[in-house]
């Protein structure tokens, strides 16, 4: 698949779009991944890409002008609005809370685009312009979306075919169905006085699978209690 990432901060991907799982899925040719400067999108000679917020207020709001011109670049003549167009994704405070279904729906997806905002949001024009789905990570406010379009990135990648070196490990986590993971415990057998349960030691495996299932039960029961 391909996922472009239009951003005023390409930098701050450089760590963490060339480690663990996106390192193997960019290595392994499984994702095409772009990170594209706004700026570069920019009129020059200045590369202007904020304004002041038209009406007066704090800070300043990212002008449409770049982020249409962007968007159009990476559509590359697709219509956004058509059948199988790329998947056009806005980080927003305001928008849908990110879940894993959506991280699943996304990873069928043959081309994603993830637009960051920053400063005050986008000049709303923009959002009327194209038929972007809004996306938030949380009821909090971030600096900008490069923060939220990682967290997109990595939860889609992983799920890529090939990607996981065990596709099991996936079946079981937590939002996959409608249970959480159960708890993991590995070597040393003893750690500061805390055993591990006597049954994952059995070699019994029906017996660990119906250990496993009723923790995974007992948890999701208590986080519902909250
Ligand atoms: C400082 S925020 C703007 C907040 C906006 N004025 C508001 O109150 O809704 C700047 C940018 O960071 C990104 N952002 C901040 N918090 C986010 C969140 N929880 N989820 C997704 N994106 C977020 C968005 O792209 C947003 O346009």
């Amino acid at each position: 698949m391909k996922i472009d990432v239009l951003t005023l901060f390409p930098g701050m991907f450089r760590g963490p779009f060339e480690e663990s799982m996106v390192r193997i899925a960019r290595r392994s040719g499984r994702v095409d991944l772009r990170i594209l400067d706004l700026r570069d999108f920019a009129d020059e000679p200045h590369r202007k890409v904020d304004d002041r917020p038209f009406g007066g207020g704090p800070g300043m709001v990212l002008s449409p002008v770049p982020v249409a011109r962007a968007v159009e670049h990476v559509l590359d003549g697709a219509d956004p609005t058509a059948d199988g167009a790329p998947r056009l994704l806005l980080t927003s405070p305001q928008g849908r809370h990110f879940d894993q279904p959506q991280a699943r729906s996304l990873s069928t997806a043959e081309h994603v685009v993830i637009v960051c905002g920053h400063y005050e949001g986008l000049d709303e024009r923009v959002l009327e312009a194209f038929p972007f789905e809004e996306v938030s990570i949380g009821d909090f406010i971030l600096t900008g979306g490069e923060l939220p379009a990682m967290v997109i990135v990595d939860s889609v990648v992983r799920l890529l075919p090939g990607v996981l070196g065990d596709p099991e490990s996936i079946e079981n986590e937590s939002f996959e169905g409608d249970l959480l993971d159960h708890p993991h415990y590995t070597r040393p057998r003893s750690f500061r006085g805390r055993s591990v349960p006597d049954v994952l030691l059995s070699g019994d495996h029906e017996a660990i699978a119906t250990w496993r299932r009723e923790r995974s039960i007992e948890r999701t029961a208590a986080r519902a209690r909250g």
